[in-house]
């Protein structure tokens, strides 16, 4: 009985505290789990994947993120198997058409049905991708109605220098500075050094670095930007996901890796549940 008193009381001063100094509590925030394919799954394996991921709508919001030559095939499977998901491309291009070689646009995830792109991995920006190119990609993305998944994350050298909460404003300042509101921004935190790496950051390194996003966000754009879900990504799997689920200013989580079985994607999405969540 005492200690579900204490429990009680901590989850009302964590709410309290997470309501002034965080802006709204979690429960007004949407939960986001994602998986991010990254270049991996053929058409056998994907539909295979399908008919073994038992999810139910949980109150959390299920997205999915193949390459792009699984979209369709995928969307197909997903209404048929009436599983609640929707999808996400993991790029697009900044101009509506034309002559760009390798390209997908706007338009053409509109025509598809596709309602989410994550822009900015830091896989991309290894490989050359800017803050101006992810500026531009998250201005085009908006104005086609696309819910952006929007990537940002300190390098280790970055983090050793003190730079975390300087280097992931400025990514979401930049990427962002176009845009009259955040409505349709998910955020997802994704230290680089916590990639594909097998350690992530602990659920403590994560809310300092979210609450801090959040009052920084509350500050410059006001009380509704407080409203933006702010997932983690990096080395999340069916295990410690329980661990950031229960982190308050966790909205829910990017998974790599660990997304690439269905049953441990269908836990972590369990985790991030309103059951899940609520049951720890
Ligand atoms: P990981 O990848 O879960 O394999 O670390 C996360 C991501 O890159 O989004």
């Amino acid at each position: 009985m005492k200690k579900y008193i204490e429990q009680i009381v901590s989850d009302v001063v964590r709410d309290v505290l997470s309501t002034s100094q965080n802006g709204p509590p979690f429960a007004d925030r949407e939960t986001y789990t994602i998986a991010n394919w990254k270049m991996n799954q053929t058409i056998a394996e994907a539909k295979e994947y399908v008919k073994r991921l038992n999810i139910e709508s949980e109150n959390s919001n299920v997205i999915i993120a193949p390459p792009f030559p699984l979209l369709i095939p995928l969307k197909q499977w997903i209404n048929q198997a009436n599983l609640p998901v929707t999808l996400a491309a993991q790029n697009v291009h900044w101009e509506p058409k034309g002559a760009f070689t390798g390209e997908v646009s706007c338009t053409m995830l509109n025509d598809l049905g596709v309602t989410s792109v994550i822009i900015g991995h830091s896989e991309r920006r290894a490989s050359g991708e800017t803050l101006d190119v992810v500026r531009k990609k998250v201005t085009q993305a908006v104005h086609h109605g696309l819910q952006v998944i929007l990537c940002i994350g300190e390098t280790m050298e970055e983090r050793q220098a003190g730079k975390t909460v300087e280097t992931v404003i400025t990514q979401i300042v930049d990427a962002t500075s176009e845009l009259t509101n955040l409505s349709n921004i998910i955020l997802a935190y994704e230290p680089v050094w916590a990639i594909g790496s097998g350690s992530s950051a602990s659920p403590e390194q994560v809310e300092e670095i979210h609450a801090a996003i959040r009052n920084r966000l509350i500050e410059t754009k006001g009380n509704e930007a407080g409203l933006i879900s702010i997932v983690y990504g990096g080395s999340v799997n069916q295990e410690n996901a329980s661990s950031f689920a229960r982190a308050k200013e966790v909205d829910g989580t990017l998974v790599g890796g660990a997304s690439l079985d269905p049953t441990h994607f269908g836990k972590i999405v369990h985790a991030f549940s309103t059951e899940g969540r609520e049951t720890q």
